[in-house]
């Protein structure tokens, strides 16, 4: 079966001082989602975007806006990012391991709930939790920044992740989320994501430095001597 698969950027790695201009310039390439990492400086170590910034995305997209709360209270702060225009919220398995009541209350607000897991967490700790979700988003990076590389392991949990919505009859979407590159989007395609998360490989693009010319003379040696 041919499944499409839906391009997220993520916009942590857009410019935050045309940050408006970056999302439309994403929209008009083909995104077809975007991605925003709430970042609460304790359940990662780092500082990311409040509710008045996912409402200013609202304000330059109408593309669905898929929320990434990596926050150690979620339930606390969720209402407010539903407000401000979350279409998608993933909540963390390691932040809330029993989801359950806030899946349901997502869901009363208007959001389509998500349970994200972290690299080192197996994808069967959602199997009593699976069926409730729309979207379940396995981590191929470690949470905190963007730029990462990509973990090879993840494409296992994605096809895990595949068997196990197929053994509950559920309908989930599944996303992966961090280090995905040109060169490896269609083998986490293959492996089971419906939704790719790219953030460098999107809005970093632009500004990734040229090769220097030591790299340079290093990649013509190795043309020579093959
Ligand atoms: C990492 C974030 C990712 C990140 C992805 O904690 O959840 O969404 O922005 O960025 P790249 O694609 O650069 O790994
Ligand atoms: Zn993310």
């Amino acid at each position: 079966m041919c499944r499409a698969h839906l391009i997220a950027p993520s916009v942590l790695s857009a410019d935050f001082g045309k940050l408006g201009d970056d999302v439309q310039a994403a929209e008009a390439a083909g995104a077809d989602w975007f991605h925003l990492d709430v970042m609460d400086g304790h359940f990662v170590p780092n500082l990311s975007m409040g509710p008045d910034v996912v409402a200013a995305i609202r304000r330059a997209t109408s593309l669905p806006l898929d929320v990434h709360m990596m926050v150690s209270d979620p339930g606390r702060y969720a209402p407010r990012f539903i407000d401000a225009g979350a279409d998608w919220m993933s909540i963390h398995y390691e932040a809330c391991p029993e989801p359950h009541a806030l899946i349901a209350d997502l869901r009363t607000r208007g959001t389509r709930p998500s349970v994200a897991i972290n690299p080192e967490t197996p994808v069967a700790v959602l199997a009593a939790t699976a069926a409730e979700l729309d979207m379940l988003l396995v981590m191929s990076v470690h949470p905190g920044f963007g730029g990462q590389r990509f973990i090879p392991e993840s494409l296992a949990k994605l096809s895990e992740a595949r068997r196990l919505r197929a053994d509950l009859g559920a309908r989930f979407l599944i996303e992966i989320d961090g280090g995905i590159t040109v060169e490896n989007a269609s083998a986490a395609a293959a492996a089971g994501a419906d939704v790719i998360v790219a953030g460098t490989a999107i809005f970093g693009a632009p500004t990734t430095p040229p090769p220097s010319p030591r790299c340079a003379a290093t990649s013509r040696r190795l043309e020579i001597g093959s």
